[in-house]
This record gives C-alpha cells, structure tokens and sequence, in this order.
C-alpha cells in the first residue's frame, strides 16, 4: 500500500492551474493530504495510478445467495414478489414498495426524500433495495436487523403507506388468491395470513435481489473485467481511503459511520443512530451505505442533498477523509463507481399479476 502511495506520487503531473477543480472555495488548505494530485489538463503521457489487485483486498464479490437458513422455499419467493407490488398494502392503495423503491429504476425513486400517504414526506432519502439483504443492520440507521423486520416498517409507517396490521391482514384475507398463496409460503402455520410473514415473505424476495457487477467478475479473477482507466480509478479510491468504510461484498453496509469524521457535516438536523439509542457517542452516526449501482441510485446521502455522483465523492473525501480530490481524482473514482452498475434479472423487475380485490376488500381511505 505505501509502496503504490509512493508510485502514485512519481507520476503525477503538474497541475497547470492549481486549485481549477474545487469548486467549493475551501482552497487547498483543506486539503490536509490529497493522495497524488494529478491536475488536468496532463501534458504528454497521460499518467494512470499504477494499479495493482492487492489494492481492492477489502472488497468481496457478492455471494451467490444470501438466504435464511432454511433458505425460503420459492412458494415464498412469489408471494414475496406479489406483496412488494402490492399497492393495496398502504392505506389508500396507492403505495407500495414499489413507488419508493422501483425495481426498474436501480431499487431506488430519484427523490431527494419519498412522498408517501397523503404525499407526505419523510425526511430521508430511500435507499435501493438491491443487495441491501447483505447489510448488517437496515435502515440508515440501522433500526431493523434484516429485511424480513424491516418491510413491517413502511407499512406501519403513517407517512409511508399509514397502514396496520388489521387492516393488512383483513385485505390480504379477502382474496382467495392470496389466502391461498400464503398457505403455500407457509404451509406449518395454522393462521399464516400476518404482518410478521408478510415481512417474511417480501424478506424472502429482496433476498434474490443481487446485482454481479463486472466488479465481481474481476474479483473472482477475470483480470480484463475492468478497463485500464476503472483501474486507474480503483487505484485513486483505494489510496484515497474510501474502502476502509466502504468494504466487503456490498461495498459498503457493514458498520456504521460519522457523517463527518475529519470535517463537520453541513446538515447536522438527522442526528442518525444517535435518534435510536440517545448516546451522545452515536450522534451524526450513519450505516455507511452500500456503493453498488451508486451510479444510479441518486440523489445521495441520508438527505439526499447531493444530486451528483461527483460532488459526493469530493465530500466524502474532504468530510470523512480530510482529503481535496483533484478534477481527475473525482473521474477517476466515478469511472471506477460505474464498473459496479447491473440492474437485476428481468424475471424479479417484472411486475407480477395481482389478485383482483373483491366485496370483502377493505376501501381505499384517503384520510
Ligand atoms: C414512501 C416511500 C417508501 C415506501 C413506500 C417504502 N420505503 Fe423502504 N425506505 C424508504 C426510506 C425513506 C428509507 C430510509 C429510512 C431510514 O433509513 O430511516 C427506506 C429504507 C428501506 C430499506 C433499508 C435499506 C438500507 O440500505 O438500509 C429497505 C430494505 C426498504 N426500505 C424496503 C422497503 C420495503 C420492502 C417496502 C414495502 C413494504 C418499502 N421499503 C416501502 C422509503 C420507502
Ligand atoms: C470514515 C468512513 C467513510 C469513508 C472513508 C468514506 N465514506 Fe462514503 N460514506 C460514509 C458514510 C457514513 C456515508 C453516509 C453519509 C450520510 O448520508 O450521511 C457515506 C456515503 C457515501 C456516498 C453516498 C451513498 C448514497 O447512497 O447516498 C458515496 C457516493 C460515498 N460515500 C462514496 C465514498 C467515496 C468515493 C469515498 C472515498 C473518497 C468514501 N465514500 C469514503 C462513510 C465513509
């Protein structure tokens, strides 16, 4: 690792304009260390951060299969896939899973935060559901376990779909489809219609959502997965610092961080896990997310503050890392961010058919 630093620093060019690149006015005294500052634009041969594959060892390529042990059978999988499209699971029927969390849009809606019930709106960005089943703990403050508790959680939610557990279970009772549908997902259960199996089920189903990326082709050993220029910028994020909270299969979701750690964040209004636990230690503190799909999964941040891929990385590395990324810096990185893009299989992006309601369905309640 030092040896690659030192390597980096003999190639880099000079700068012609110094500072050209950051465009936050905080100069280069914030700077406090940028790993080889390669300024554009580079005159001659171009230089490339030498990379070598030691450099991603705290990266993993995604498992095959992230399941409960035993792992859900595929009855469960379908229902799972029925109730995350199923609008009928919010209080006024409009909301489901879905809204906020599109599968044909990367897991996520695009919005800084989600309008729910009555289009309220919470006051945190939606997080993509793809690999999120590889976390440690859901939620941006890491509230949930695992995805099986944390579906009960919009559900219930009076901003999100404002609903409850009698009334889920009285609409899901009223259509034989469904009734039949949970018998065969949980067939040792003697009343399987519940809000806790239908967080079960829908678990059971974000499960299957893992996207292989060409990251993992190369982590598993195929050399020419990546292009020269994703190398170069896989060099710049790991001299950087940035794999030190974002590691391991889900590059990223693994412990929890302070937004902020060298530099004060600039919203300080979502105190983070500190809401969870009130320990002064946990104030500002956050599940560093995961950075796969990143490319897609914008705006960013727990407030979705940030529309750019770019300006998120230059604040990621002067707030957690201290450090002022050059213009090259940031596209390198970026380039490298692209590499771990892959929307999931089209058969679990597909809608499903969803049973009709019938006489006995509760009705929409707007209120
Ligand atoms: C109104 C929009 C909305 C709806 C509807 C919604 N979510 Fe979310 N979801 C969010 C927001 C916002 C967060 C982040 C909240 C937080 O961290 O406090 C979130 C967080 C999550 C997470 C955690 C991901 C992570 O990285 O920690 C998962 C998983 C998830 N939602 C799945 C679901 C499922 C399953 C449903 C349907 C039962 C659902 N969501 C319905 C907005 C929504
Ligand atoms: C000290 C730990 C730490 C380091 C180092 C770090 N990050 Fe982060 N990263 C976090 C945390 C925590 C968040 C969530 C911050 C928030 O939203 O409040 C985050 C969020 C992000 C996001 C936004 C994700 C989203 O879904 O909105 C991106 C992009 C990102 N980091 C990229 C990087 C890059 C690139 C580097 C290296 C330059 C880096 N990070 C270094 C902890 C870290």
């Amino acid at each position: 690792m030092v040896g690659n630093l030192a390597a980096l620093a003999t190639t880099v060019v000079i700068a012609l304009v110094s500072g050209c690149e950051s465009s936050s006015g905080t100069g280069p005294a914030a700077g406090g260390g940028s790993a080889g500052a390669s300024g554009a634009p580079s005159v001659g041969v171009a230089a490339r951060p030498a990379f070598d594959r030691s450099m991603l060892a705290a990266l993993a390529p995604l498992p095959a299969a992230v399941d409960t042990s035993p792992p859900a059978s595929p009855d469960r999988v379908a229902l799972g896939k029925m109730l995350y499209f199923e609008p009928r699971l919010s209080k006024n029927q409009d909301i489901s899973c879905n809204t906020c969390h599109r599968l044909d849009a990367f897991g996520v809606d695009g919005e800084p935060t989600s309008g729910g019930h009555r289009k309220q709106r919470g006051s945190r960005n939606s997080p993509t559901v793809l690999n999120a089943a590889l976390h440690f703990r859901q939620f941006w403050d890491g509230r949930a376990a695992d995805v099986e508790e944390q579906a009960m959680g919009p559900i219930q939610n009076p901003v999100e779909m404002a609903s409850d557990q009698a009334r889920v279970v009285a609409t899901l009772s009223s259509m034989p489809e469904y009734a039949d549908a949970f018998r065969r997902a949980f067939p040792d259960d003697k009343r399987p219609i519940t809000l806790k199996n239908v967080g079960v089920a829908i678990g059971a189903f974000e499960r299957k959502l893992l996207t292989p990326s060409r990251l993992d082709a190369f982590l598993a050993g195929n050399d020419a997965a990546l292009t020269a220029d994703e190398k170069a910028g896989a060099a710049v994020f790991a001299q950087t610092g940035c794999p030190t909270c974002h590691l391991g299969p889900a590059v990223g979701g693994a412990m929890y961080q302070k937004a902020g750690l060298v530099k004060p964040w600039p919203n300080q209004k979502d105190p983070g896990r500190f809401e969870v636990t009130h320990q002064e230690a946990d104030r500002m503190l956050f599940k560093v997310p995961s950075l796969r799909n990143i490319e897609k999964t914008g705006p960013y941040f727990h407030d979705g503050s940030t529309a750019s891929l770019d300006d998120a990385v230059r604040t990621m590395a002067r707030h957690q890392l201290g450090k002022e990324l050059t213009g090259d810096e940031v596209k390198g990185i970026v380039v490298f961010l692209k590499a771990l893009t892959a929307p999931p299989p089209a058969e679990l992006v597909t809608p499903p058919e969803l049973p009709r309601s019938t006489a006995k369905t509760p009705k929409p309640d707007p209120g």
